[in-house]
C-alpha cells in the first residue's frame, strides 16, 4: 500500500498514558465513538500507582477497544489506521497502548502513528466540527503539565512560558490530599469551591511580576500547607469550601492573566485551553472575561474532551498521517517526550 491508496478516514486512537484506558473511533473529525475506563485501583492510595496502571490497561484494552468499536457500529476490519499515545507518561503504562497498537496495526496490515499526548489535548479542541483559527496560543493545563504554546501553523509549536516547578494538576490534587479530599482532586475542589469564598484567604499569586510567561505552583502549595498547619481540624472543616475557593482563586488568576498577557504580547487574538484543568469552571469563566476586556476570542473542548481520552489522540494522530508520517515496529514509549519533538522511530511515505 502506498499513500496515495491508503484510506485514512476510519481511525482508532488509544490513549494509556496515565491511569485513564481509553479507546475511541473518528472518522474525519467526527468522534463516531469514545469510551473511556478510569482506574479506580488507585482511590486508595491516593494517587496513581504507577505498575497498578499498567496491569490495570492490560487488563481493560482488549474490551475497550471492543467497546468503541460495538458504539460505533465497526468491526475491526473497518479501521484504516491507529493513532497511540507514545510520551509523555508513564513508561509501563505507554507501553501496553504502544504494544497493542503495533499488533493490530501488523495483523489489520494497516498504518499507525505515536502521538504525543500532549499534542492531543491541543487537538481536543479541534473535535465534531469545532476549530480555531491559526495563529492561536493554548494553555495546556493538566496533572503534568502547564505551558502556554503558541501555535503558529499546525504541528507547529513555540513554548513561550511553562511551570519552573510543579503543575497546575498536581497542586489541585496535592491541596486536595492535604484537605484530605478524593483522587483527583481537581473536580473535587472545583465543586467545593463553587459554594466557598474566595477571599477567605488570600494565598500567594507566584511570578506575577516577573514580566515572563512561567509558572510556580509549589510555593502555593506549601502556602495552604502552613495555613493548614496552624488551624485546629475542626476550624479547617468549618472552612473547607472557602478554602478550596481561595486556593483555586489564587490558582487560576496566575494562569489568567499571564496567559491573556502574552496573547497581548504576541498579538494573538485567538486563546485556547487544552488538559485535564481546562475542565476547570472557574478557568473557564475567567479566560472568558478576561478575554473579552481585549477582544480576545477564547476556545475550550467540551468538558469530555479535556480530561484524557482516546479521540483526542486520534485527531491528533490523523494530522500526521495525512501528512505521510507512520511509525515504525520500533516505535519506543517515551516518557518525558516534549513537545515539538520529531516523530519518534517513524518514516515517510
Ligand atoms: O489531562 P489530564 O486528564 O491528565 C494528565 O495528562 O495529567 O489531567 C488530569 C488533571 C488532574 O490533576 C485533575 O485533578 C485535573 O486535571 N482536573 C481538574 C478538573 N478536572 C480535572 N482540575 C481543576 N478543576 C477541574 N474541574
Ligand atoms: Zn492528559
Amino acid at each position: 500500500m502506498n499513500r496515495q491508496t491508503e484510506k485514512l478516514e476510519l481511525i482508532l486512537g488509544i490513549e494509556t498514558s496515565c491511569d485513564e484506558t481509553s479507546a475511541a473511533i473518528i472518522q474525519g473529525d467526527r468522534v463516531l465513538s469514545s469510551v473511556i475506563s478510569s482506574q479506580m485501583v488507585h482511590l486508595q492510595f491516593g494517587g496513581v500507582v504507577p505498575e497498578l496502571a499498567s496491569r490495570a490497561h492490560l487488563r481493560k484494552i482488549v474490551p475497550i477497544v471492543n467497546q468503541a468499536l460495538q458504539d460505533a457500529g465497526l468491526e475491526l476490519n473497518d479501521i484504516q489506521a491507529i493513532a497511540v499515545t507514545n510520551g509523555p507518561g508513564l513508561v509501563g503504562a505507554l507501553l501496553v497502548g504502544v504494544n497493542y497498537a503495533k499488533g493490530l496495526a501488523m495483523a489489520l496490515d494497516i498504518p499507525f502513528v505515536g502521538v504525543n499526548h500532549i499534542e492531543g489535548h491541543i487537538f481536543g479542541n479541534f473535535l465534531d466540527g469545532a476549530e480555531i483559527p491559526y495563529p492561536f496560543l493554548c494553555l495546556v493545563v493538566s496533572g503534568g503539565h502547564t505551558q502556554i504554546v503558541l501555535v503558529n501553523e499546525p504541528l507547529n509549536y513555540r513554548i513561550v512560558g511553562k511551570t519552573r516547578d510543579d503543575a497546575v494538576g498536581e497542586a489541585f490534587d496535592k491541596v486536595a490530599k492535604l484537605l484530605k479530599l478524593p483522587y483527583p482532586g481537581g473536580p473535587e475542589i472545583d465543586r467545593r469551591a463553587a459554594d466557598g469564598d474566595p477571599d477567605y484567604v488570600k494565598f500567594p499569586r507566584a511570578m506575577m511580576k516577573n514580566g515572563n510567561f512561567d509558572f510556580s505552583y509549589s510555593g502555593l502549595k506549601t502556602a495552604v500547607l502552613n495555613f493548614l498547619q496552624e488551624r485546629s481540624e475542626q476550624q479547617v472543616q468549618a472552612h473547607l469550601n472557602d478554602i478550596c475557593a481561595s486556593f483555586q482563586q489564587a490558582a487560576v488568576e496566575v494562569l489568567v492573566k499571564k496567559t491573556v498577557e502574552a496573547a497581548r504580547t504576541f498579538q494573538i487574538r485567538h486563546l485556547a485551553l487544552a488538559g485535564g484543568v481546562a475542565a476547570n469552571s472557574l478557568l473557564r469563566r475567567w479566560m472568558q472575561e478576561e478575554a473579552a476586556r481585549f477582544h480576545l476570542q477564547v476556545h475550550f473542548p467540551p468538558l469530555k474532551y479535556c480530561t484524557d481520552n482516546a479521540a483526542m489522540i486520534a485527531r491528533a494522530g490523523r494530522e500526521h498521517l495525512l501528512r505521510g508520517v507512520r511509525s515504525t515496529l520500533e516505535l519506543n514509549a517515551y516518557p518525558a517526550l516534549k513537545l515539538g519533538d520529531p516523530p519518534q522511530d517513524s518514516r515517510e511515505v
